[in-house]
């Protein structure tokens, strides 16, 4: 059985996940698997088109495709996006129709599983047989237990096509309505006092309703905009995974590039961002993703903190919501405020430009109160991910965040709360007894609701 793997870590050869693969090459010699480079020379692949078709070959006589990647900030590396953008735009697809597929990823587990399901619905598109994903730890090579995970993994994937299960779709085929939005001036503009606002887009001549709704939101503020376009802030190339921004923030691209001056004066400078993209097959598209991993320079530190963030989004994002979980997980990841999301779904135009209105007003609005909704799941959890790794294993790399971390309280343990603690400690075997356990069940709902109502009473 041949398996072509599509490598999508920029680090080519010498990347994590590729022993993972390398791993299931020496203990199960019996499949083929046949590792791809593709994140790494996605320029080459852009440019010549024989190594391109040299991919989609490989494809076309396998009998199954192991789609391999790192996270990268929340998704897949831009060359490999890019390399699914081609895929569509070259019109490949039909390589990869009827086959079976899975995806292995190697990462921290932040936001693993919407990169996965990113993967699955590209599949889906393809009209390939997705048998399932991997999402393993960046470290469970070094445990025999998950070794023996991963052999499981690829004894599925090759049980599968061997008997030629049949598999489910998940992700319906995207709608497109061909809407073309028509905007009318705004009837008055948002004034933004002193806040600096900053539209971040990639639109291209292509995107023509993403460019009108771009225009359209800027003139519904009243005062200096920044519309800048990810073509040209200067991203002379995507992230290499090197790391070497760990210890002090310093990127490999220092001083070769205009990306990280960009970032620092105009990004980390506004009160309110709007990002603006079109999607591209499944998500925002490769462009935006260059942008969001060369932000990486800054690692896992949290740089636009207590900003306004807007999105607005050309294509069917609603029928992709891991796309704008996300999204959303990347702006909680920020410890801004996601005031709302707009998108030309309604295939409406009066309604796009009341909504973009209503989101001018509101970032001006919030950015002026310094409102900043708490973090949900989504970013509670992800701090908790990235506490432990930098207080632990990634501190010998990631040192400016160790730093960072301890000057933002990210750092919440150990747990100084005495009261607690002494709770635990002497009162906590008490309710072993079994008299005191009984009226302790009892006092529960009160115990845990009483000390709110006191706040309550004191407001
Ligand atoms: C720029 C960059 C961005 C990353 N973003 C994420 C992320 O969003 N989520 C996550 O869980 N891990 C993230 N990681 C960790 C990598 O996914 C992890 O180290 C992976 O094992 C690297 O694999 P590779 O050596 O094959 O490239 C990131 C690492 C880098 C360098």
């Amino acid at each position: 059985m041949k398996v072509v793997v599509l490598n999508g870590s920029p680090k080519g050869d010498k990347s994590v996940t590729m022993q993972y693969v390398k791993f299931l090459q020496k203990k199960r010699p019996d499949v083929d698997f046949e590792i791809v480079p593709v994140a790494r020379r996605m320029k080459a692949i852009e440019r010549r088109d024989e190594e391109f078709q040299g991919i989609i070959e490989k494809v076309r006589v396998a009998d199954a495709v192991l789609w391999a990647f790192p996270l990268y900030v929340c998704l897949v590396h831009s060359g490999y996006k890019r390399f699914i953008e081609l895929v569509f735009e070259r019109g490949a697809h039909g390589a990869f129709e009827g086959k079976y597929a899975a995806s292995l990823s190697t990462s921290i587990h932040f936001f693993d599983h919407t990169a996965h399901s990113y993967i699955h619905a590209v599949c889906d598109d393809l009209g390939m047989a997705y048998v399932g994903a991997y999402p393993a730890e960046m470290r469970d090579l070094f445990e025999e237990e998950e070794r023996e995970r991963l052999l499981g993994f690829a004894d599925q994937l090759r049980d599968t096509v061997e008997r030629g299960i049949p598999t489910a779709r998940r992700f319906p085929p995207l709608q497109h309505t061909g809407f073309e939005y028509a905007p009318s001036d705004p009837q008055s503009a948002v004034d933004t006092g002193s806040k600096k606002v900053l539209i971040l887009t990639d639109a291209d001549a292509a995107d023509g309703n993403l460019a009108r709704m771009v225009e359209r939101l800027a003139a519904s503020f009243a005062g200096g905009v920044q519309v800048a376009n990810l073509h040209a802030i200067g991203m002379s190339g995507p992230c290499l995974g090197c790391c070497k921004c760990g210890p002090d923030y310093e990127c490999a691209y220092t001083g070769k590039d205009s990306f990280i001056d960009f970032y620092n004066t105009n990004v980390k400078t506004a009160d309110i961002i709007v990002f603006a993209g079109a999607m591209r097959d499944r998500h925002l598209s490769s462009t935006w993703r260059m942008f969001l991993e060369r932000g990486f320079f800054n690692t896992h530190t949290p740089t636009l903190m207590g900003k306004q963030f807007g999105l607005v989004i050309s294509g069917p994002a609603g029928q992709m919501p891991d796309m704008r979980q996300a999204l959303e997980g990347y702006v909680e990841w920020q410890h801004a405020n996601l005031v709302d999301v707009v998108t030309d779904e309604d295939g409406d135009s009066s309604r796009i430009d009341a909504l973009l209105d209503a989101l001018a007003a509101r970032l001006v609005q919030c950015a002026e109160a310094g409102y900043v909704r708490p973090l949900s799941f989504l970013g509670v959890g992800g701090m908790k991910i990235f506490r432990d790794e930098i207080w632990g294993h990634l501190r010998f790399v990631f040192q400016a965040d160790h730093q960072a971390f301890k000057r933002l309280g990210v750092y919440d343990f150990p747990q100084r709360d005495w009261k607690t603690r002494l709770l635990n400690a002497v009162v906590l075997p008490l309710t072993r007894i079994p008299a005191v356990r009984k009226r302790f069940r009892n006092d529960i709902r009160d115990g845990i609701f009483a000390p709110q109502a006191r706040v309550v009473e004191e407001a």
